[in-house]
């Protein structure tokens, strides 16, 4: 592996030298030759004698970046941790360097003045310093950071996991040794490949024909090339889909519960056949193409099967379809900063964390008392807890959601042990809870923990599980609904106490729903109301 540099940036206090020392030593863990450049050290060494005007700052800089190229070149790995408060000399060492990733520690000011270990904040408000970063000498934020790390609401481990993670997509640092990552197996048991078109793909969407998809299906694409929906690589064939719909197993066996299909509209279908290229288009902007394999028209499907793709898409006499594999328009760079959005993301982190005993849950909705309830039995027995929160909902915005969860696992849970990730796919896709059951089973897996809770509604989101069994290497752990026991006085579900159904007060999800829906507090005892007000505040603020 050649060399790279880590290039920190970010007000004084905001993190680097912290997160550059945890990353250097989890860098060389991995074998990797790291050697880390020090604002504070550089300053007493390489640029003793240099003050905080522009050209002192930009001299620093240089040299720093100067160093850290040659060690690059050299095969090292070189961290950085200096202010460097102007945009373009960072470019421009960017530009130097060429394999350069450049990590953002964001922090309010407030909170800096806040912490100000150093005392200079206090100074510098006081204007016994001059010219300082934030105060009043600028700090110009990076315009594209690879990655930016809250310091402020994220843990350390957090955002080591996330510039781990980042590290490993940009082609610069090897993934862990498969056989040293104790993370359980992607669903069909190969990680997912590289899905961002080259050159030659992106050149073959000159013109081609496209198709806009629906809010459902842009999450669908999304869920296919972050690998949540392992091991889809594209949109089903017509042999797959006929496999899906009759027994939830791809043609080649392995369960699979959604019929991942791409509508066409007519007109396109009229002229696209196999070995075409289609671009793929979401709000308007092309955002993927498809290799077209096959195209093929619903009368492929029996007549008696035809009603279980509907949830799912348009299944109207004379729809077609388009199958093959997908390949992404951009370098996924993260779209939300503070929580996880991907599978490969979240198993750095886990990695990262050394959580080989890891359980997950899936929060719909709110945040509620049964979902504390089942978190807290969770993290009782494993290293860490996953939460598992979807990206669409039909009522609740995600921000909102977010915020309840935040909220709850501050206040009632290990929020150390407990990890947030955000995942693509509709809430409800298959509309069918025994194909829904089976689709989150795959999910969890896919996103590297080794059991995960369910609820299982029925007898046959139970039977669809059970059939899956030998080929789901996720455990299962059947969640049971939650209620208020009066006789042990705590939240239990019917694993655990007797339910009483003359003394006993079940949590109504439904009624904690409608009450959020009309912005008003839910009963304290379905949603508490530190995370009901989160919920509220944050949707009100959306
Ligand atoms: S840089 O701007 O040239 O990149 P560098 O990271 O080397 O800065 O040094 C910043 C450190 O110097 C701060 O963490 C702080 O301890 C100290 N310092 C002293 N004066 C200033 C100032 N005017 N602005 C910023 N940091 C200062």
């Amino acid at each position: 592996m050649s060399g790279f540099v880590v290039w920190f940036t970010g007000l004084s206090g905001s993190g680097k030298s912290t997160l550059a020392t945890l990353l250097g030593a989890e860098l060389a863990r991995r074998g990797v030759h790291v050697e880390t450049l020090d604002g504070d050290e550089v300053r007493t060494f390489l640029s003793a004698g240099l003050g905080f005007s522009r050209e002192d700052r930009d001299t620093n800089v240089r040299r720093i970046g100067f160093v850290a190229k040659l060690l690059a070149r050299s095969g090292a790995c070189a961290i950085t941790a200096a202010i460097s408060p102007y945009r373009a000399v960072r470019d421009e060492q960017r530009r130097a360097v060429g394999r350069f990733c450049e990590v953002y520690c964001a922090c309010p000011i407030d909170e800096l003045a806040r912490r100000d270990a150093k005392g200079l904040y206090r100074r510098a408000l006081a204007g016994e310093i001059t010219g300082f970063t934030g105060v009043d000498d600028p700090y110009e934020e990076p315009e594209h950071p690879d990655v930016v790390v809250h310091t402020d609401r994220e843990s350390k481990h957090e955002s080591l996991a996330r510039i781990l993670a980042r590290l490993e997509a940009l082609g610069f640092l090897a993934p862990t040794d498969a056989a040293a990552d104790a993370r359980t197996p992607w669903h069909g048991g190969e990680a997912p490949g590289h899905c961002v078109a080259d050159a030659a793909r992106r050149a073959a969407l000159e013109g081609a024909p496209s198709v806009e998809l629906s809010t459902s299906l842009a999450s669908t694409l999304d869920a296919i090339v972050t690998g949540t929906y392992a091991p889809l690589q594209g949109f089903l064939g017509s042999r797959d889909l006929v496999a899906v719909l009759r027994e939830r197993r791809l043609e080649r066996g392995l369960p699979w519960p959604l019929p991942a299909v791409l509508p066409l509209p007519a007109d396109v279908a009229a002229g696209l056949a196999a070995g075409a290229t289609l671009a793929l288009r979401a709000q308007g902007r092309p955002v993927a193409l498809l290799d077209v394999a096959e195209v093929y028209g619903l009368d492929v499907v029996p007549p008696d099967l035809r009603g279980a793709i509907a949830p799912f898409a348009p299944a109207a006499e004379g729809a077609s379809f388009a199958a093959g594999r997908v390949w992404t328009l951009d370098e996924r760079s993260p779209r939300r900063d503070s929580v996880f959005d991907t599978p490969l993301a979240l198993r750095a982190a886990l990695t990262a964390l050394g959580a080989a005993n890891t359980a997950g849950l899936f929060v719909d909705g709110a945040f509620d008392r049964g979902h504390e309830h089942a978190a807290r039995a969770l993290l009782e027995t494993s290293d860490a807890l996953v939460l598992l929160v979807p990206e669409h909902h039909a009522t609740l915005p995600l921000a909102a959601r977010l915020a309840a969860v935040e909220a709850a696992v501050a206040q009632t849970l290990a929020p150390e042990r407990v990890l947030v990730v955000v995942h693509a796919g509709a809430a409800a896709p298959c509309g069918e809870p025994a194909r829904d059951a089976l689709l989150r089973a795959i999910v969890a897996q896919n996103h590297g923990v080794a059991r995960v809770a369910l609820e299982l509604d029925d007898a046959a989101s139970e039977a669809s599980l059970a059939g899956a069994a030998g080929t789901l290497a996720v455990e299962i752990e059947p969640l049971a609904p939650a209620f208020h026991s009066r006789r042990s006085g705590t939240v239990a579900t019917t694993r655990s106490a007797a339910f009483d159904a003359a003394h006993d007060r079940p949590i109504d999800r439904a009624d904690a729903l409608a009450r959020l829906s009309a912005r008003s507090l839910p009963d304290p005892r379905d949603v508490r109301d530190e995370v009901a007000r989160a919920l509220l505040d944050a949707w009100g603020a959306t």
